[in-house]
This record gives structure tokens, C-alpha cells and sequence, in this order.
């Protein structure tokens, strides 16, 4: 059994060793904003917050977090849906598909948080390993940009 904080509640979860924490937020939390992509670490979509730092859910296990971690994912970003990036993201109609875009928010909101005025050249390079297989990249700098206007 081990206690995390997901977006600012208190979870309990019994779930065997070495199970994916993207398995825990998906099948035992019902949460699905968070996405299986690859499933290797490679491409960004199961991507969430840890203490405040993106990790690939897909690679990080249960037993890797001690208890009390704070996990956040796209669904507790912001209490209304209404982080600057969410904002910005409507504005600039980056979604195509959309499968990709729960991780790409999720690697952006850490760039503003340790960066809150990043360069075009620093948000390429954030966000380099999220991939998007509908090619929405110009459109996910923009709105980073925005957001951080
Ligand atoms: S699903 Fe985790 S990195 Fe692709
Ligand atoms: S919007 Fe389709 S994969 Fe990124």
C-alpha cells in the first residue's frame, strides 16, 4: 500500500511492485488525461509532474516514489482548466489528434516553472523529446511563447 498526494488529494494505492506509475494514475485513480503512447519512455505522453518534476510515468515505478509524493497531472494543473498554457493552447488551436498534447502541457508547465521567460531556442530544446505524430510543433512553441508573455 502506499499513500501519494495526486493533485492535492490524498490517494491510497495496493498495487505489486514495479507496476508503472502510468498504470496506477490510468486503471486505479480513472484518470486518462495522461497518455500511453510508446510505453518505453520515448515519446512524452504519459507525461506528469513528480514532486514538481516531468518524469515519463510510463518509466517510473511505484517503487520508485516514496509516500506522500506529489504527483500532478494534467487534470490537477490548474483547479479551473485555466493555466496560461491551457489558455494559450485554445488560442492557438494546437491540437490535432490531441494525444500527445496532455504531455506536452505537462513538459511545458515545467519550462515555466524553472523558466518563466524562456527563449525559442530553450523551449525547442524542453520540449524536444515530446513527440506529436500529427506535427504540431510550430503551433506547441507558439503557445509556449504565449503563455509566457
Ligand atoms: S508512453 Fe511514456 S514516454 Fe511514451
Ligand atoms: S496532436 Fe496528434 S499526436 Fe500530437
Amino acid at each position: 500500500m502506499k499513500t501519494l498526494n495526486v493533485n492535492g488529494e490524498s490517494r491510497q494505492v495496493d498495487v505489486a511492485d514495479g507496476t508503472p506509475l502510468l498504470w496506477v494514475i490510468r486503471e486505479n485513480l480513472a484518470m486518462t488525461g495522461t497518455k500511453f503512447g510508446c510505453g518505453e519512455g520515448l515519446c512524452g505522453a504519459c507525461t506528469v509532474h513528480v514532486n514538481g518534476v516531468a518524469v515519463r510515468s510510463c518509466q517510473t515505478s511505484i517503487d520508485a516514489l516514496e509516500d506522500g509524493a506529489k504527483i500532478t497531472t494534467i487534470e490537477g494543473l490548474h483547479p479551473t482548466n485555466e493555466h496560461p498554457l491551457q489558455l494559450a493552447w485554445i488560442e492557438e488551436q494546437v491540437p490535432q489528434c490531441g494525444y500527445c498534447q496532455s504531455g506536452q502541457i505537462m513538459q511545458a508547465a515545467e519550462l515555466l516553472e524553472i523558466n518563466p521567460s524562456p527563449t525559442r531556442a530553450e523551449i525547442v530544446e524542453h520540449m524536444s523529446g515530446n513527440l506529436c505524430r500529427c506535427m504540431t510543433y510550430d503551433r506547441i512553441v507558439r503557445a509556449i511563447e504565449k503563455a509566457a508573455g
